[in-house]
Order: C-alpha cells, then sequence, then structure tokens
C-alpha cells in the first residue's frame, strides 16, 4: 500500500468527489428519517495543505485553489464553500486562508444529524489511526481499521437501511476495477435501496466507458455518472479526469449538480478536449 492521499488531496478529483457528496447528503437529509453512511475508503480525514506532502505536487493549486480563485465559487457551490469555511474560519472570498482541506469523513461527519450513522474504513494502519485522531470519539461514528471492499460484504445492509455508500479506492492495484465491480454487485445485492457513489480516474475514455456500461448493466438499477475531465482523454498513461458514478441517486440530481459542473468545468479544464457532463447509464424504472 503505497498510495497515500496526502499528495492529492483538494486535486480536481477531489474537488468534484466532494462537490457531489455534499450533494448527495443533502438530498438524503431532505427527509428526517435517519440515514447512514459508509465510506469505504476513507483516507485520514483532514489534509494539511503546507505540508511536504500537499506541497511536493501542489495537486491542490490546480484544484482547490483553481476553484477559490473565482469568487462566484461560494454562490454556485455553497455547500462545499461553507464547509472549506468550516474547517478554515479564515476563508476569503478568493481563497486566502485555505490551510486545511477536508477529506470525506470529514465532510459526512460535520452534516450528520443526531438521529444518524456513520461508518468509515481505511486498511492502511497508520492512516487509520490519524483517521480515528481527526475524526474523535463521537458515538454516531465508527472507524474500523479494515479492508472497505470486504466492508461491502460484511457490513450491509446497515442500520438505519437508508444511506449512501461512498466508495474511493486508491487504484493501485491491477485488478481494482475487477475487485471493485464485484464488492458493489455484492454489496447492492445486499442492499438494493442502497445509494452507491463510486470515484473512478479517467485515463482512456473508451475503456473507462465500458467499465462503466457493464457495472451498470449488472446493477440493473438507475445509475448515471458525473464526469469532469481536464483534457481530451486518450492518453492511457496519465490522469486526465475523474468521475463518480451513482447508483440509486436521487431524485433530479442531474438539475441540481448541472450548474456546478458548468462551473468546475470552466474552473478545471486545463486543455483543448477536456469537458465535464452526465450521462444517464441506466434510466430510473
Ligand atoms: C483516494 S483515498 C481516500 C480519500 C477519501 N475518500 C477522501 O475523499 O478524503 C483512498 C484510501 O484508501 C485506502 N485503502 C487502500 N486500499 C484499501 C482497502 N482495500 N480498504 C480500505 N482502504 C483502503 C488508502 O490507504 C487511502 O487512504
Amino acid at each position: 500500500m503505497n498510495y497515500r492521499h496526502a499528495f492529492h488531496a483538494g486535486n480536481v478529483g477531489d474537488v468534484l468527489k466532494h462537490v457531489v457528496l455534499l450533494e448527495l447528503l443533502h438530498a438524503l437529509h431532505r427527509k428526517p428519517s435517519p440515514v447512514h453512511l459508509l465510506d469505504t475508503h476513507a483516507g485520514i480525514g483532514v489534509y494539511d495543505l503546507a505540508s511536504d506532502e500537499a506541497q511536493r505536487g501542489g495537486e491542490y493549486r490546480f484544484g482547490i485553489g483553481a476553484v477559490l480563485a473565482d469568487p462566484a465559487a461560494q454562490r454556485v457551490l455553497a455547500r462545499y464553500v461553507a464547509a472549506l469555511r468550516a474547517l478554515n474560519p479564515d476563508l476569503a472570498p478568493g481563497g486566502a486562508g485555505l490551510r486545511r482541506y477536508p477529506g470525506s469523513p470529514w465532510l459526512l461527519k460535520q452534516g450528520l444529524r443526531e438521529q444518524d450513522r456513520l461508518t468509515l474504513c481505511e486498511l492502511h494502519p497508520q492512516d487509520a489511526e490519524t483517521l480515528k485522531a481527526n475524526i474523535g470519539r463521537d458515538p454516531r461514528v465508527a472507524v474500523h481499521h479494515r479492508d472497505g471492499f470486504a466492508a461491502l460484504k460484511a457490513l450491509l445492509p446497515p442500520t438505519p437501511r437508508r444511506g449512501l455508500a461512498l466508495i474511493d479506492p486508491a487504484y493501485e492495484a491491477k485488478d481494482e476495477f475487477v475487485v471493485l465491480t464485484k464488492a458493489v454487485l455484492a454489496g447492492l445485492q445486499r442492499w438494493p435501496v442502497g445509494q452507491f457513489a463510486i470515484w473512478y480516474p479517467i485515463k482512456e475514455q473508451k475503456t473507462v466507458d465500458a467499465w462503466k456500461t457493464e457495472l451498470a448493466r449488472q446493477a440493473q438499477t438507475e445509475t448515471i455518472a458525473v464526469e469532469l475531465t481536464i483534457r481530451a482523454a486518450k492518453n492511457a498513461r496519465q490522469m486526465n479526469g475523474s468521475g463518480l458514478l451513482l447508483i440509486n441517486p436521487p431524485w433530479q440530481i442531474e438539475q441540481t449538480l448541472q450548474p456546478m459542473l458548468d462551473f468546475l468545468k470552466g474552473r478545471l479544464v486545463r486543455e483543448p478536449g477536456g469537458g465535464a457532463r452526465i450521462q444517464t447509464l441506466v434510466k430510473a424504472a
């Protein structure tokens, strides 16, 4: 396990993932009934942007840095910017004052209501310890040092039954897409009413299209893909963008996400051929 998210925190992929995640959470919270949130690949929860790791590649500058540079971000991405401000009280329009970047566990935890539950899984031993320290003790939150793919079998369906599983692997292993697909389908079988949000890298568009089309076909339930590429996705050797596959998405989430995606496209696309889209893979029954 070589992957450490500290090198990538706040990058373009994180921005897309976290903007969408907060909207999914908001949609779940339209009803007062409790929800269970499962984050299978949690990371450490909070990232210091001044750390050696974050500074080394400076990926956050092309992600959250580029987004906040436009003061319109606080209007278009209101929930996301509010969360950033909760973690960075000195955050000013334009992005000054951004010191820490929230990971998915922090974002999910800050949105929890009394009746909700959050389960976090992280396999890296040191990161699991840091996650526990960063997220703190909270009776609504369980932190597990365990394999997130196995958790999709072992921990689903959750109590309460409504909720969301975020699956955000490191894609280090050659067979990660295969393992992921099996685990998601097993999880969906155990929890057919659950929402699943799966983050994936886009190197070559046609390869990733084939994967998600097949996963959606097997899932046999409403599935959409939300994607943002910073350049044409033709070179399999480099990261050209990322997406979130949403299985059982909230009703009409596309309408909420489209203006946000348009804004992100304007801020984050770096070369010709990049873009953003929402694609319906399986329509609602
Ligand atoms: C992309 S990062 C997660 C980032 C996090 N979800 C966020 O948005 O802030 C992937 C994490 O998965 C962890 N990991 C790798 N393999 C895992 C597995 N099989 N089960 C659980 N965690 C794993 C890595 O240590 C890494 O921290």
